[in-house]
């Protein structure tokens, strides 16, 4: 009996052992880190299936920013190599053990396997990005991959909202600061290139009238509730009498729009800066900046709250359309801005006169996402991981991630 005892454990011992080795050979394969890795702990590859961190420059001074991938691995997209404040941003993955942190964009896991789990460096910053909306990300086609960023495996956020733990904004130095820089002088050279609406005349192959300008280069006209959504407010607005020049992928006419000369689309006061999902935390981007700041047209937001766009705008430089009952009100608004040359004016103040805010915001996008990496990196700040990346990505109103199609009347 006692033997037989003894004798039962030491068979369960070596049955749970096997088990054991079984679960860990399929988990390390399915990871397609063993045996590799095991055998070679020192051996760097860029190829994906041999890639492991093991081995890395235990020196503090790895300076390298690893994007692991462009976003969708398209070449076009993403943050750009080279030097960037003391550290050096590169797509090479043979840099990873001198990279001080990894950076993923929400795209880059969907399908590949992980290699760190288990031999990840614990000085090492995984860095989750995205500049896409949230909306724009739980209804697209990598959806599925969010959760490849959640159990610890982030130790950063790296995204255009402000309570990332790294701020990386659409807007960059490019804009506000070269245009306080020019003062008075830039609004005069560009309200002297508006025109009126009954002035419009151009020897074009189609009617312009340029008061307002909604370009959408995106085929992205019903994807989502905020698409929809802007499209029926632009609607509202043509109907109550706003003449809106639409052009891009949506209406037909990319085309047409290249017959535009820089001057002419300068001639424009307004831009329909409708992003594709409405009140998404802090979520104002190019069309903002580039499409309406930048060239001297006055933004008119739908999409992110005022309260938002008061925080990361100069101050009484936009139109937010939550300010009107209805676009017809808004479309008045703007014909009436449209006559008045010294209400109009008054959009472009903080450019001559910037308030304190102004300045300081000025000051914020001066730096860029990587850049303000890197000094946090070089920094050395204490330890961090996100137990979720989707739970911080996704904790939005459900007007922000919903699917639902809320109407417009
Ligand atoms: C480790 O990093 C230091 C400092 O950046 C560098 O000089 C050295 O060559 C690196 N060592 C290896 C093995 O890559
Ligand atoms: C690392 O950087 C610090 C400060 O930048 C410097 O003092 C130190 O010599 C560097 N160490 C190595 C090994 O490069
Ligand atoms: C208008 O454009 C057409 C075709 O591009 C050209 O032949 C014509 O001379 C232009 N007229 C004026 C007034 O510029
Ligand atoms: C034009 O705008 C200015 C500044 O807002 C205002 O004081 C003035 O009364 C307006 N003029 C007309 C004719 O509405
Ligand atoms: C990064 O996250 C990993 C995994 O959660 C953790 O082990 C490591 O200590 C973190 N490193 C830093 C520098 O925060
Ligand atoms: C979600 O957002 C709220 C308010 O914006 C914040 O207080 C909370 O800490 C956030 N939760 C997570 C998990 O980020």
């Amino acid at each position: 009996m006692r033997l037989f005892a003894k004798w039962s454990v030491f068979v369960i011992f070596i049955l749970s052992a096997i088990v054991a080795a079984i679960y860990i050979y399929s988990t390390e394969v399915s990871n397609k880190t063993f045996p590799l890795d095991i055998m070679s702990l020192r051996r760097i590859s860029s190829s994906k299936k041999q890639l492991t961190n093991r081995g890395a420059n235990t020196s503090s001074n790895r300076t390298y920013i690893l994007f692991w991938d462009h976003p969708w691995s398209v070449p076009t997209e993403g943050f750009s190599e080279g030097n960037m404040g003391g550290c050096t941003g590169t797509y090479d993955r043979s840099k990873l053990p001198d990279a001080g942190a990894v950076v993923f964009h929400y795209s880059n896991l969907d399908g590949e396997s992980m290699p760190w789990k288990h031999y990840r460096d614990p000085e090492q910053i995984f860095v989750f990005s995205s500049h896409e909306s949230p909306s724009y990300v739980i209804h697209g086609e990598h959806r599925h991959a969010m959760n490849k960023f959640d159990d610890h495996f982030i130790n950063w956020t790296m995204t255009y909202r402000t309570d990332s733990d790294v701020f990386a904004p659409y807007e960059q130095s490019k804009v506000m600061n070269k245009i306080i820089d020019e003062g008075g002088k830039w609004i005069d050279n560009k309200l002297a290139k508006k025109k009126k609406v009954a002035v419009a005349n151009l020897n074009l192959s189609f009617p312009i009238s340029f008061v307002s300008l909604q370009l959408w280069v995106v085929s992205n006209c019903a994807l989502l509730r905020g698409s929809k959504m802007r499209m029926k407010y632009t609607d509202a607005l043509v109907k109550a009498g706003l003449p809106v020049d639409r052009f891009g992928g949506c209406f037909n006419n990319k085309d047409e729009f290249k017959e535009l000369s820089a001057d002419d689309v300068e001639a424009y006061k307004f831009y329909l800066a409708f992003e594709n999902a409405q009140y998404c935390k802090d979520y104002m981007t190019e069309k903002f900046w580039y499409n309406a700041i930048a060239h001297g047209r006055v933004p008119v937001v739908w999409g992110p709250s005022k309260e938002d766009v008061e925080k990361l705008a100069p101050t009484g430089s936009f139109i937010h359309t939550d300010d009107f009952k209805t676009p017809a009100d808004l479309a008045k608004y703007l014909l009436y801005l449209d006559t008045n040359d010294t209400a109009y004016r008054e959009y472009f103040k903080w450019v001559e006169n910037p308030d304190e805010k102004t300045l300081e915001l000025a000051k914020t996008y001066v730096l860029t996402g990587p850049h303000r990496l890197c000094k946090m990196m070089l920094s050395n700040r204490g330890r961090k991981s996100h137990p979720s990346a989707s739970e911080f990505f996704y904790n939005e109103t459900t007007n922000c991630i919903s699917s639902q199609e809320n109407v417009i009347k």
